[in-house]
């Protein structure tokens, strides 16, 4: 990425080439394992259409009004989340904590990150060695509950995925990479395009898209016995957070390299429309198979991707080289998220500790990685110790636990502040400054103002407080039991 010059610390502070390179570098963060796993298999366990309408919804008002508010806090300040936040209060701790909690946030989400990224790149030398081709489903099903069978094997791609991570940020995100986003992530659009079209004709078109498209709403309140659970929104919103690698400082920092004639607003949109339609389309290729082949789409969890689209692959001509292409582009897109969560915890020792870079990624790299140990086992050695109860009240393994109190309650948390800093708290002129530009509407800024200042704020305190409240019973009192 065009970062010239590695310091963060606003003295010889780099800048995106163009714009386009920002929103390049921005969708590298937003799009990974989040649209293509996890997006697919939560909007399949939560019922589908409801749950897709809610999430687009959460993207509209709470993920674009926050992406908007951490560019601008970052460009404003030129500095990390805990450097910027503390800079732009003038020094108050509080406010300053709240870029510490989005350094933790990043340390818990790369631990587990990279347990799935390693799942990819093992399930690209899978494909490359033809392992599922001519495979029945049964089969294909069976080769992923071996993966997680086996310790050791995730053990070792997750190292082998934690190592190029941290290779990448060590070295710094050079002109290599910039180049890398540039050619891959379309080239991964293109990918899941002719997915589409496959499945679409393919597969059952009508079962999937009806299943992802036609909501009913009692699924995003009632679990499948029917008992009312706030989870289904809980889950949307936060993978609003989650997909666009909001709430933890992410984007506080790419904006900190952006330009400043730079349109804000503008790419914000642009960001989070690639981003959606990259969960879209994976959604519609795995759906249209899952109905084909009469699969459960509630029931397949973490493994979905893993599971349905080799199904795929083994039947369409060609599959096994899609295949593996398909696998190496999710493991592109998965390392170019997980280096923006690494650059976060890594941009903090830096900038406020005065760590060498090298250090800095070395050992935090190696405790998230044997962070992230816990996660790769959770299935195998672990696989009786669990943290939480999944919405049917069945336990979660530890890295589904993990991964539900990151992305539902600390980057929510996190988000929460960030809207009520960029509504209430940031000083005026720098908020008109960074936003008012030629390309957007003074209209678009009120509104954004108005939304980022009430709605978003108490958007998220509210789905907060029902998953809290779940455990009191007022909002299910007022539903009445269904
Ligand atoms: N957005 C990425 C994905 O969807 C994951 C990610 C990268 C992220 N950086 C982040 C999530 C920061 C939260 C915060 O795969």
């Amino acid at each position: 990425m065009a970062i010239q010059g590695t310091s963060l610390d606003g003295s010889a502070r780099g800048m995106w080439s163009s714009r386009f390179m920002f929103i390049l570098a921005a969708a590298g963060s937003a799009i990974g394992l989040g649209n293509i796993w996890k997006f697919p298999y939560i909007a399949g366990r939560y019922g589908g259409g409801a749950f897709v309408l809610m999430y687009l919804a959460c993207i509209g008002m709470i993920g674009i009004p926050i992406l908007v508010a951490e560019i601008l806090i970052g460009r404003g300040a030129r500095k990390n989340p805990v450097g910027a936040l503390s800079v732009l209060s003038g020094g108050n701790k509080f406010w300053t904590s709240v870029g510490f909690l989005g350094v933790a946030s990043g340390f818990v989400i790369l631990s587990y990150y990279s347990v799935v990224g390693g799942w990819t790149v093992d399930y690209f030398a899978k494909s490359a060695s033809g392992t599922y081709i001519g495979a029945n489903p049964g089969t294909i099903k069976e080769i992923f509950g071996e993966m997680l069978a086996d310790p050791w094997e995730q053990a070792v791609w997750h190292t082998v995925f934690m190592a190029v991570t941290m290779g990448i940020v060590i070295f710094g995100v050079k002109e290599g990479l910039e180049r890398w986003i540039e050619v891959l992530m379309p080239l991964l659009l293109v990918l899941l395009g002719i997915l589409v079209v496959y499945g679409l004709v393919a597969g059952d078109a009508a079962g999937g898209l009806g299943y992802l498209f036609l909501p009913d709403w009692s699924k995003l309140v009632t679990n499948t016995a029917g008992e009312y659970t706030p989870r289904p929104m809980l889950e949307a919103m936060g993978h609003a957070f989650f997909t666009l690698s909001l709430g933890m400082g992410a984007m506080i920092t790419y904006g900190s390299y952006l330009g400043e004639r730079e349109s804000i607003a503008s790419s914000a949109v642009m960001v989070a429309v690639l981003d959606t339609m990259i969960a879209l389309l994976a959604s519609i290729a795995i759906f249209t198979i899952v109905f084909q082949y009469g699969l459960d789409p509630t029931a397949a969890g973490p493994g979905l991707v893993f599971q349905v689209l080799p199904l795929a692959f083994s039947q369409m001509p060609g599959g096994r080289f899609i295949g593996t292409a398909f696998f190496l582009l999710l493991s592109f897109a998965a390392l170019t998220s997980a280096i923006s969560l690494l650059e976060v915890v890594v941009a903090h020792f830096i900038d406020d500790r005065k760590w060498a870079r090298r250090t800095a990624t070395l050992i935090m790299g190696t405790v998230i990685w044997g962070l992230g140990l816990f996660s790769a086992f959770s299935y195998s050695l672990l696989e009786n110790v669990t943290l939480l109860e999944d919405k049917e009240g069945r336990a979660m393994p530890i890295l589904d636990s993990v991964d539900l109190i990151a992305t539902n309650y600390m980057l929510p948390i996190g988000g929460f502040f960030i809207a009520l800093f960029a509504g209430w708290f940031i000083k005026r002129e720098v908020r008109e400054r960074q936003l008012l530009d030629e390309k957007i509407s003074r209209a678009f800024y009120k509104a954004w103002f108005l939304v980022t200042r009430y709605l978003t704020p108490v958007a998220v305190a509210l789905l907060i407080l029902f998953m809290v409240d779940k455990h009191l019973g007022i909002a299910e009192s007022v539903l009445g039991g269904r």
